[in-house]
């Protein structure tokens, strides 16, 4: 079929989209971008979009459009090819920003974003010129035995990158995309469900962030062990603990943002109950330290339990 290398080359296309999307939408994570999203990204751009897919178009498409007398001074040929070369400058200046990001320079966000978005909007925009302009023209104008010769060129050019490009580059894609498709489940509950979800929990929480300050309890306006109200979040935690044991608190916190430390738990006796005090990091999917939860439960009742209960059993 003499429009196949069309087919072929708009593939690469959509699925470069899709692949944007999702990092953009990993971009606007309010927690910031998982950074397996990032150097997937990374790979996959400079891999496929501008080693493997503009180089297709430059060698096997470009040059036998010039041929038939498409201009390439001032003309589409030299817009197209000023637009890869535009990409390509700024997939240079991504992947310096990418790199610092996941080497935890988590200022360069805002310019990664910004880069990303630049990027981003460069080759949707250069897609749709190729895509609804250029290969229309291309068909029209290239002979069958020509469009043959190009489809034939974009397949050598991948062989020449590895016998699998073309599948890897696409499975690469997949993942990015599924990255972002594949939410936690709790993404799918409304606030207010998670929040009463937290708050029947049989233990109290209290949430810390990265940076030391009170972000969340649980059980507000409830009967607690440890009564909380409003006025500690946003403190920070050494402000919430006696002198005498801010240097213990800081040294958990330490081990924990450090990952020497999986858990540290105390117990005391309250009122006639045994209170179970237990701190754990909070992490990320990919490890990043998100804060410190603690969980406070009552467990005297446990405590005191004996044999067995089974659900069938009356
Ligand atoms: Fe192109
Ligand atoms: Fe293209």
């Amino acid at each position: 079929m003499s429009s196949e290398w069309s087919w072929h080359l708009i593939e690469d296309h959509s699925t470069t989209e899709r692949v944007l999307d999702a990092v953009a939408r990993g971009l606007d994570d309010p927690g910031g971008p998982q950074l397996v999203l990032l150097t997937a990204f990374r790979d996959y751009a400079t891999g496929f979009v501008d080693a493997c897919h503009n180089q297709k178009e430059e060698r096997h498409l470009f040059p036998l459009l010039e041929a038939h007398g498409v201009p390439r001074e001032g003309g589409p040929l030299g817009v197209m090819l000023a637009e890869h070369e535009q990409s390509k400058a700024l997939l240079g200046q991504l992947v310096g920003l990418i790199d610092q990001y996941v080497n935890g320079q988590a200022s360069t966000l805002v310019e990664l974003r910004s880069t990303f978005e630049q990027y981003a909007a460069l080759l949707k925009s250069h897609y749709w010129k190729e895509t609804d302009v250029l290969y229309p023209m291309a068909r029209r104008i290239l002979s069958e035995t020509e469009a043959d010769a190009v489809l034939t060129g974009l397949r050598e050019t991948e062989s020449k990158l590895g016998a699998d490009t073309r599948a890897r580059f696409q499975a690469l894609a997949e993942t990015i995309v599924n990255m972002m498709e594949l939410e936690d489940l709790s993404a799918g509950l409304p606030k207010e469900v998670l929040a009463a979800v937290l708050n029947t929990l049989p233990v109290e929480l209290s949430f810390v962030d990265a940076e030391d300050t009170v972000r969340y309890f649980s059980h507000e306006n409830q009967h607690k062990i440890f009564p909380r109200t409003r006025g500690a979040i946003g403190l920070k935690v050494q402000q919430c603990h006696p002198p005498h044991s801010l240097y213990k608190v800081n040294q958990i916190l330490a081990d924990f943002r450090n990952g020497r430390r999986q858990v540290a738990e105390f117990w005391i006796d309250q009122g006639g109950r045994k209170i179970h005090i237990r701190y754990f990091p909070v992490r990320d999917a990919r490890g990043r330290y998100l804060g410190c939860l603690e969980v406070v439960q009552d467990i005297t009742a446990i405590q005191a339990l004996q044999g067995e209960r089974r659900l069938l059993e009356d």
